[in-house]
């Protein structure tokens, strides 16, 4: 009596396993994403305060920038430009950031 059970327990967990692996198919730059994407930072570091949250950093960090409450500088001190700044812009399609190695 338990068999059918858990074989289809085995097939609705591989289903869920497809559906989680194509939504993978375009992986986006974020933080803990997987692919050439993904944004990479030095382990064990924190992130600054002026990050939280960092949903609004990340909508407002250009406005902060421009304005000049921090020097870009700064960001390298943590941020590789290609792995941590340029795959997202690339992907949205924002100017390129360089020149602050
Ligand atoms: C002290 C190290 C440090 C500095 C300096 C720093 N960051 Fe970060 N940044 C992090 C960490 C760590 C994260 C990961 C987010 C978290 O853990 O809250 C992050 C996340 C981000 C994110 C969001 C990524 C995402 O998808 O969630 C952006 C955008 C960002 N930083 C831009 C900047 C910019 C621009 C500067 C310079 C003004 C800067 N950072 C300076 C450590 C730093
Ligand atoms: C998770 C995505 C993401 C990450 C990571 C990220 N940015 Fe951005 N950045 C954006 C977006 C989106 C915009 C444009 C928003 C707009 O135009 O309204 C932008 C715009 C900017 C601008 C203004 C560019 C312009 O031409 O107006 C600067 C400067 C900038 N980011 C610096 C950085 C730096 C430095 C880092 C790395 C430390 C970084 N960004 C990381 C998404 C990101």
């Amino acid at each position: 009596m338990r068999k059918p059970i858990l074989v289809l327990l085995f097939i609705s967990l591989l289903a869920v396993f497809a559906v989680g692996c194509s939504n993978e198919r375009v992986a986006k730059p974020e933080l803990k994403g997987t692919g050439p994407l993904a944004l990479k930072l030095p382990p064990g570091i924190l992130s600054p305060e002026y990050h939280q949250p960092v949903d609004y950093w990340k909508d407002h960090h250009m406005d902060i920038l421009k304005r000049g409450d921090y020097n870009k500088h700064e960001c390298m001190l943590c941020h590789d430009a290609n792995t941590s700044c340029n795959n997202c812009h690339d992907y949205v399609g924002v100017k390129r950031v360089s020149g602050y190695e």
